[in-house]
């Protein structure tokens, strides 16, 4: 028994942000963030708008896709490192907002691999058969976590949701292997210190802006290009697939020259590779799930095509996932 993803939906906020709002902000420019990265514009969440505001547009789309009601959801998974509260999850909030009662909800926070550490969980929890229809969204409100005043992370990220309904498949068809990795002799490299236990919120820890992200981006790019090449030749190889059989790739959206390599080492066109880190910036765990909601509505993808999923972020963590459509 495999499970495989029979609905997925997405949502953005509507307020658009480009990158010359940011020129007028921080000593930027929009050909830096251009050539550095591949963004041109972020989406932000405007007033009172909040993660599972986002996550119950993506989740109600994405069940309405697999004809599926909330009642029959009986797993909630929200991957986040920006959720509501740190206390309930967001999971808990979007099955009140949703009414999904008949399910059990957490979320789970692996950073930008997020959304592949969840599917691989949704996956197990389905192989095992201990749940049937699983509800996955992938989820960021990273602006309120951005220091809009330092321009060396405030251009990279932006906010949105994507998200999955996971059930049993019988057949070829479906999840075929997921791969999770991590190193945290890097955590430092990308982290939120401030608002937890380690560091709880005082009024020195919001003065020197502990509650912001913080990331040492070039040692990330470095470590990311070189461990992301390995994982998409060693997932297809242990799939016994050739790159040239795959029909996409859709990567986390952290940085165009990130992917490009990938795809390079993959001898991929960028045709067959799904990028909207121009549209949307680096939303995290919600990446994927975006990507994959587009190209699915644009009809891009059909049944039996091959699709690799790779992402890699803050922890440091990686992940990957081969499905067959
Ligand atoms: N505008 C203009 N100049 C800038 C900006 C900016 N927005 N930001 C940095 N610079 C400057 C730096 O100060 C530096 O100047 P200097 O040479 O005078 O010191 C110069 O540009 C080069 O800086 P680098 O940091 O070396 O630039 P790099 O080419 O590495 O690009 C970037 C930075 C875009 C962050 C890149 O390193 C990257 O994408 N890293 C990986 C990000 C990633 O994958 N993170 C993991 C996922 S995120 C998560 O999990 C939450």
């Amino acid at each position: 028994m495999k499970s495989r993803i029979t609905g997925t939906g997405s949502c953005v906020p509507e307020k658009i942000v480009t990158n010359s709002d940011l020129e007028k902000k921080v000593n930027t420019s929009d050909e830096w963030i251009t050539e550095r990265t591949g963004i041109k514009q972020r989406r932000v969440v405007d007033g009172t708008e909040t993660n599972s505001d986002l996550c119950l547009k993506a989740s109600r789309k994405a069940l309405q896709a697999a004809g599926r009601t909330p009642e029959d959801v009986e797993m909630i998974i929200v991957a986040t490192m920006s959720g509501d509260m740190p206390m309930p999850s967001t999971a808990s909030i979007l099955q009140k907002k949703l009414g999904a009662k008949n399910a059990a909800a957490f979320d789970l926070n692996a950073a930008c691999s997020g959304f592949i550490y969840g599917l691989s969980v949704a996956d197990n929890f389905i192989r095992s058969g201990m749940f049937r229809t699983v509800l996955l969204v992938g989820a960021e409100v990273n602006s309120r976590f951005v220091d809009w005043d330092d321009r060396a992370t405030c251009v990279l990220f932006g906010d949105g949701a994507g998200a999955v309904v996971l059930e049993p498949a019988g057949g070829g068809n479906g999840i075929l292997s997921t791969h999770l990795y991590s190193d945290g002799s890097m955590w430092d490299y990308v982290c939120l210190p401030g608002g937890g236990s380690s560091n709880p919120p005082t009024a020195e820890s919001i003065k020197e802006g502990m509650h912001f992200i913080k990331m040492k981006g070039n040692e990330t790019f470095k470590v990311a290009v070189r461990t992301l090449e390995k994982l998409v030749i060693d997932t297809l190889k242990e799939n016994n697939i050739a790159p040239s059989d795959l029909t996409m790739l859709i990567p986390h959206q952290a940085n165009l020259r990130i992917i490009s390599a990938t795809a390079e080492r993959l001898n991929l066109p960028m045709s067959k590779v799904a990028v909207n880190l121009d549209k949307y910036g680096n939303t995290s765990s919600a990446s994927i799930p975006i990507a994959l909601d587009e190209v699915v509505r644009a009809g891009r993808i059909k049944k039996d095509d091959y699709i690799l999923l790779e992402a890699f972020g803050g922890g440091l963590t990686w992940a990957s996932a081969l499905i067959k459509w």
